[in-house]
């Protein structure tokens, strides 16, 4: 099974990996100058990227959510790939054309509403016949809340206290039928069986919920819980309410480093050590030899990073327009217009000190002799997550990382839509097969039974009025009797 097991706190690596897709949406990584670049919204992109994955045997197809297109010194940012279906319409649509592989909705717990997600999440697991999941976020700017009629009301801290009482509604909103609630037979005298819905009620200060979940659970029971979010409060929260990690930390050492930090979190959360799996993002850039591969990545960079995206990267963080300069020669010697970028818009670089930055970057370029194109070359947070080889050499990396326990699998992305996963699928995934790391067939229907989660127990609603040490997670129970009531109205009036 594994090679190394220095991780600690009890936990067992399993010696597996699975895969996932993340059809980004929105990013600077897929190349679309490319001939066989295609579509970013027509459904047959992801029909194609989707169905290919399942040929591959992939754990879960997953979306992004960004709520407002990134802006570039006050424009859109013209050189991304942009275009996002809402997540749940698409994997709805997703789930008719595919039957084994996970579907995964990145949804935010700061603009959303608790009963009301629950319920479309619930409404594509079971439309899915239980393969959907929640990747939970928690969007980190006030930008962002513009667009919603409550502004940008939530700091960092507020926002994980107020993820976590919105997962935990969530839970009692999909755990609120009892299994056999629909008595389903001629002789019972009524279709609910009586006392087996319960109603969820809760008025904090982010949101008041009094409702009776319309639906019963999924062959899964409920939608599988990812994560994504790196701060200790993020970490924190995901080791107490996730089944998945969609992590940042893909190089070994990092990845070994986060999995120590996750399993701790999580046994010191009252979980057990392997509770929470963790799939980092990653590209692959693969050939028939390492020469191969290593022409395609120059190739697939250049396309990446040409000449305006080099400029446009740097321009992020000089918060100026640096177009006349020549992205072959060095780094601005101008200095950055802000002391400290405290907010780029819709850019992963908050609160970068960009005056500090840009001298490290200079020295740095200088020493190295590199031009600014090259510089951002080797910047942009996609060098780690790389994965550059003959497809034997890639496959011989990851067994090491399954080996290891650093991971349980990788989110890719792949750099072309829609034939990026073609060759990962016919040419590295049997190199993982034959080396007895990857699964060669699905382990049952349910994207819960294809990760190896459990049946979780039921969250149980805590009585009215009753003590709750965290802020704003008083989601209290109603009284069975009042909701059979309710219901039993409603089937009068039908
Ligand atoms: C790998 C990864 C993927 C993410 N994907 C999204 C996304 O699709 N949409 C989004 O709004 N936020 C996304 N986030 C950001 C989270 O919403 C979160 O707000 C942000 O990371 C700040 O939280 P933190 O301080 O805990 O990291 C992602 C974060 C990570 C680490």
């Amino acid at each position: 099974m594994s090679e190394n097991s220095d991780i600690g706190n009890g936990f067992l690596p399993s010696g597996q990996l699975q895969f996932g897709v993340f059809f980004q949406g929105v990013n600077s990584g897929t190349v679309w100058k490319a001939a066989e670049s295609g579509s970013q919204t027509d459904f047959e992109s992801f029909r194609h990227l989707a169905q290919t994955a399942e040929r591959g045997i992939f754990a879960a197809f997953f979306l992004g959510e960004g709520l407002r297109l990134r802006e570039h010194l006050g424009r859109p940012h013209a050189l991304d790939v942009a275009g996002r279906p809402d997540a749940q319409t698409m994997l709805a649509a997703l789930a008719a054309v595919t039957n084994k592989i996970g579907l995964v909705a990145t949804q935010n717990t700061t603009y959303n509403d608790p009963a009301h997600l629950a319920h479309r999440l619930a409404s594509l697991d079971l439309v899915s016949g239980g393969r959907a999941a929640w990747n939970i976020v928690t969007t980190d700017n006030a930008w962002t809340g513009e667009n919603f009629r409550r502004g940008g009301y939530l700091d960092h801290a507020d926002r994980y206290r107020h993820a976590e009482a919105f997962v935990e509604t969530a839970k009692l909103v999909w755990d609120s039928w009892d299994p056999g609630a629909i008595a389903g037979s001629e002789t019972a005298p009524a279709w609910l069986r009586p006392g087996s819905v319960r109603s969820v009620r809760h008025a904090g200060q982010h949101y008041t919920v009094d409702y009776a979940p319309r639906l019963p659970a999924s062959g899964q029971h409920r939608p599988i819980l990812f994560q994504a979010g790196d701060s200790p409060e993020g970490r924190d929260f995901a080791a107490r309410q996730a089944d998945i990690i969609f992590s940042a930390h893909p190089a070994l050492e990092a990845a070994l480093a986060f999995r120590r930090d996750i399993v701790a979190r999580t046994v010191n959360a009252g979980r057990g050590p392997n509770d929470v799996q963790i799939m980092p993002a990653s590209e692959f850039i693969l050939g028939a030899t390492a020469r191969e591969a290593a022409e395609k990545k120059e190739w697939v960079r250049s396309l990446q990073i040409g000449p305006q995206q080099a400029i446009a990267y740097l321009e992020q963080f000089w918060g100026r327009e640096l177009s006349g300069y020549d992205p072959d020669g060095p780094l601005p010697e101008i200095d950055p217009v802000v002391a400290e970028t405290s907010e780029t818009r819709g850019s992963g670089f908050h609160g970068a000190k960009a005056r500090q930055l840009a001298d490290q970057w200079r020295a740095e370029a200088n020493d190295k002799g590199l031009s600014i194109r090259q510089f951002v070359s080797g910047r942009t947070s996609r060098v780690d997550a790389t994965f550059t080889g003959s497809y034997s050499d890639v496959a011989d990396t990851l067994a090491r990382y399954a080996a290891t326990g650093a991971v349980d699998g990788f989110n890719i992305s792949p750099w072309l839509v829609p034939t990026g996963l073609d060759e990962i699928v016919n040419h590295l995934v049997p190199e993982l097969q034959a080396r007895g790391v990857y699964p060669t067939e699905y382990a049952g229907s349910t994207l819960r039974e294809h990760l190896g989660l459990p049946v979780p127990r039921r969250a149980q609603a805590q009585p009215d009025g009753g003590a709750d040490a965290r802020a704003d997670t008083g989601a209290g129970a109603d009284t069975a009797a009042d909701i059979r009531l309710e219901l039993a109205a409603r089937q009068l009036q039908l």
